[in-house]
């Protein structure tokens, strides 16, 4: 009896843990990069300190009403004067790998019409030493959403053809100041995203509401990525031994209905959105679906600029953070008021009659369905034939609830989320995708675009009166995880 007992005790401890999916580090490649992003603008502050000239956001975030808070991120973090401490933090953490990007107002004040700042190259410089020293990985973004407000002002940025130029050349000055010790370049974050919220619903600075200009501006950056590849590749890579890829902003989505109709749209979805970027730097040209329901709407690729997009990627970045329904917009009516055309005459929502998708968290969008990334990477996988693949973004906010940062700091709710994400991402890995790296989004709270700093995202709150940073529940969490000592094995 008793050593029936006890056996039935043993098998049912090995069924739960089996349950519980618990997540570990050694199931995933040693080699794997794991590590935390942020970005220029959202978290370095002095805007008009060491010769950094205004970007879009600068001049953006002071119009009244275009952050719902009312804030603007002259501050934020001020991470460009506690960069060092912020390193000290990632240290001990534990990863390997800090996703950042570089201020194209601080390389270049004046875009190409001035000097290069000594003082931005020295900041960079500085912080990729020292992320270096203390065997961190530097993985760099070029644009993370921060234009030299000049470029805007001379010939409206992005929509003009001028800017291909403009990020090429601030491009070389960075694999040439910085490629002997960055390895990992991307040239864009959420292209995709971003020709959204600033050309179409004007979210984003310029605050644009147009039908046409969102697909100017994508073939624009583009473009912009594959003249910045094409110095690369003919002038840095062999030297330096790097690799240069792009971020896509994806969700995955699910029909709303159980139709024809709705699959298709859900196709759809994705080829616009997530294809829409990846198709032309890897096959040279738009998804057919595009063009075949935009026409003469979707700008055409001459024969040399498809040769130089096709291929121009060694990595895929993707950002993930939620998983929404879509519904059909062309035969079946949809909500009007917006162009659904930048997603493939398609409808998204977090909610089928009332129920939403998966637990909703602060972000009106984003919802936790874990399985959503597994199946992003799938769908990466398949249509890309297994390319390198990196998770540069992923991760949860939190709703600043002000005099509530003990309750802040206790953030189970990000713990299961990454819990839960990093097991898809697992299962994912042991279908075969290639998958090299993940990155939470965030490694501190920081200024959350046109939702300002009430959106916290970081492993690591910050007081924004005090500026000290205090590591969440979370933080101890993932230091946990990636460094378990010998009791936990
Ligand atoms: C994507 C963006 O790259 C980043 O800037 C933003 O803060 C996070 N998602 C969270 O919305």
């Amino acid at each position: 009896g008793r050593v029936l007992s006890l056996l039935s005790l043993i098998l049912a401890c090995i069924v739960s843990n089996s349950h519980e999916e618990t997540i570990r580090r050694n199931q995933f490649p040693v080699e794997f990069l794991f590590g935390t992003s942020t970005s220029a603008y959202q978290t370095e502050g002095a805007i008009l300190e060491g010769g950094r000239g205004l970007s879009n956001w600068d001049v953006f975030s002071h119009v009244p009403g275009k952050i719902e808070t009312g804030e603007n991120a002259d501050t934020a973090d001020d991470h460009y004067h506690l960069y060092l401490q912020d390193i000290d933090l990632m240290h001990s953490l534990g990863i390997n790998a800090y996703r950042f990007s570089i201020s194209w107002a601080r390389i270049l004040p004046r875009g190409r019409f001035g000097d290069v700042n000594p003082t931005g190259i020295a900041f960079y410089n500085s912080i990729i030493d020292n992320l270096l020293r203390r065997g961190i990985e530097p993985f760099v973004t070029l644009y993370h959403h921060d234009l030299p407000q000049e470029l805007e002002d001379r010939y409206g940025g992005w929509l003009s053809p001028l800017i291909q130029e403009d990020f090429g050349y601030f491009a070389e000055i960075c694999f040439r100041r910085f490629g002997d010790r960055v390895k990992y370049w991307s040239s864009l974050n959420e292209p995709n995203l971003y020709a959204h919220f600033a050309y179409l619903r004007g979210m984003y600075p310029p605050g644009r509401r147009s039908e046409m200009e969102p697909f100017t501006v994508l073939h624009n950056m583009l473009l912009s990525h594959a003249r910045a590849a094409y110095l690369y590749r003919s002038r840095y890579q062999q030297k330096q031994g790097g690799s240069i890829g792009i971020v896509v902003n994806t969700a995955m989505y699910e029909p709303l209905r159980d139709e024809a109709v709705d699959r298709e749209a859900v196709s759809r979805a994705l080829a616009f959105y997530v294809s829409g970027v990846l198709d032309p730097l890897i096959h040279g040209d738009y998804p057919p679906e595009m063009r075949h329901h935009l026409g003469a709407r979707l700008p055409k690729f001459s024969v040399e600029e498809s040769k130089a997009l096709n291929g121009s990627i060694d990595f895929i970045g993707i950002n993930h953070y939620s998983s929404l329904y879509a519904k059909d917009c062309i035969n079946s009516p949809c909500p009007t008021g917006e162009s659904h055309a930048f997603l493939g005459f398609v409808y998204t929502t977090g909610f089928r009659d009332g129920v939403a998708i998966g637990e909703p968290t602060p972000m009106p969008r984003f919802f936790i369905v874990p399985d959503g990334l597994e199946k992003m990477v799938e769908y990466i996988k398949t249509r890309y034939n297994n390319k390198p693949t990196f998770v540069t973004e992923n991760g949860i906010a939190q709703l600043d609830q002000p005099g509530q940062r003990e309750v802040l700091l206790h953030d189970n709710k990000r713990v299961e989320f990454l819990k839960g994400y990093l097991a898809s991402l697992a299962r994912a890995i042991r279908n075969g995708a290639d998958v090299r790296g993940y990155f939470v989004w965030s490694l501190m709270d920081n200024f959350e675009w046109t939702n300002g700093f009430r959106m916290r995202f970081g492993l690591y709150y910050v007081d924004y009166q005090t500026l000290e940073r205090t590591p969440k529940l979370s933080a101890k969490w993932y230091r946990d995880f990636l460094t378990p000592n010998a009791t936990d094995e």
